[in-house]
């Protein structure tokens, strides 16, 4: 009998401390979980309104077009079509808010344009793509290619 209880004792040992762990559990969790966590699914409700709060960087290319149309429409006629404003020009949405206060800096086409047409063998074959040093010369792509409509 006396070996029965010294066997239930070490149940009643391992319970406690599976309790005292589940309690350690529980009280961090309650410490570390942020209010409002689940309530909308696996994450923080109140994110959702911190991001809401934050600034607008990018006005998105129906705003430009409000006041740039010579651009819109010289874009229309190229490949660049397809290209939003903003994914040559930066987010500009504090320029549209107020033009006046705020100019742009023109891009400088001897990074830009690299930066999508540079030759990469990981570039799908028929994208567009140039070796530039070989392909200008050193010389700025905007003196042979109008950086809206840039077919030659
Ligand atoms: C409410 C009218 C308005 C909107 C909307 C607007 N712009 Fe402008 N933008 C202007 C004006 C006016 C100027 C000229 C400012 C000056 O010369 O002082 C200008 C200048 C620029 C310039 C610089 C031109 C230069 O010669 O240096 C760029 C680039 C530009 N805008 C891009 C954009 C883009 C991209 C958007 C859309 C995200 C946009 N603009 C939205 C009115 C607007
Ligand atoms: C493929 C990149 C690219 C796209 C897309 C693009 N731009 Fe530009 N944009 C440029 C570059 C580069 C310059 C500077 C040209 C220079 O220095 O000669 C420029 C110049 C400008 C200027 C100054 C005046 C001029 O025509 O040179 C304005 C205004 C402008 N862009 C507005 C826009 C608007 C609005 C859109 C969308 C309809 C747009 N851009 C789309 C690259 C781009
Ligand atoms: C954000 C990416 C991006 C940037 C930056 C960019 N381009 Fe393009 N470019 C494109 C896309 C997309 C196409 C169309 C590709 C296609 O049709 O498969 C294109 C097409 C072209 C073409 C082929 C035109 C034709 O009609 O066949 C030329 C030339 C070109 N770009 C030059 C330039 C120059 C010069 C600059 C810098 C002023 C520039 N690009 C900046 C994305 C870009
Ligand atoms: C001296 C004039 C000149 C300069 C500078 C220049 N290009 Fe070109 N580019 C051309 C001509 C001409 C063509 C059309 C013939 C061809 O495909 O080679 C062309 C074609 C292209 C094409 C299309 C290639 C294809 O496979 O369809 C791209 C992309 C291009 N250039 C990007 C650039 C970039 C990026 C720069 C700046 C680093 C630049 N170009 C500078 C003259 C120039």
């Amino acid at each position: 009998m006396a070996g029965g209880w010294r066997h239930a004792r070490h149940l009643i040992v391992l319970a406690l401390v599976v309790a005292a762990g589940l309690g350690a559990f529980l009280i961090l969790r309650g410490a570390v979980v942020p209010a409002g966590f689940g309530k909308l699914g696996h994450y923080r409700a109140g994110a959702i309104d911190d991001n809401r709060r934050r600034p607008v960087s990018f006005a998105g290319q129906a705003t430009c077009a409000d006041c740039h149309d010579k651009q819109v429409e010289a874009r229309s006629k190229g490949k660049h079509r397809i290209v939003s404003c903003e994914a040559c020009h930066g987010p500009q949405a504090r320029h549209a808010d107020d033009p006046e206060k705020l100019k742009p800096v023109l891009p400088d086409t001897a990074i830009l344009c690299r930066r999508c047409h540079e030759k990469d063998p990981a570039k799908p074959a028929h994208f567009p793509q140039v070796a530039s040093t070989d392909h200008s010369g050193g010389a700025a792509c905007n003196a042979c290619h109008q950086p809206h409509a840039p077919k030659m």
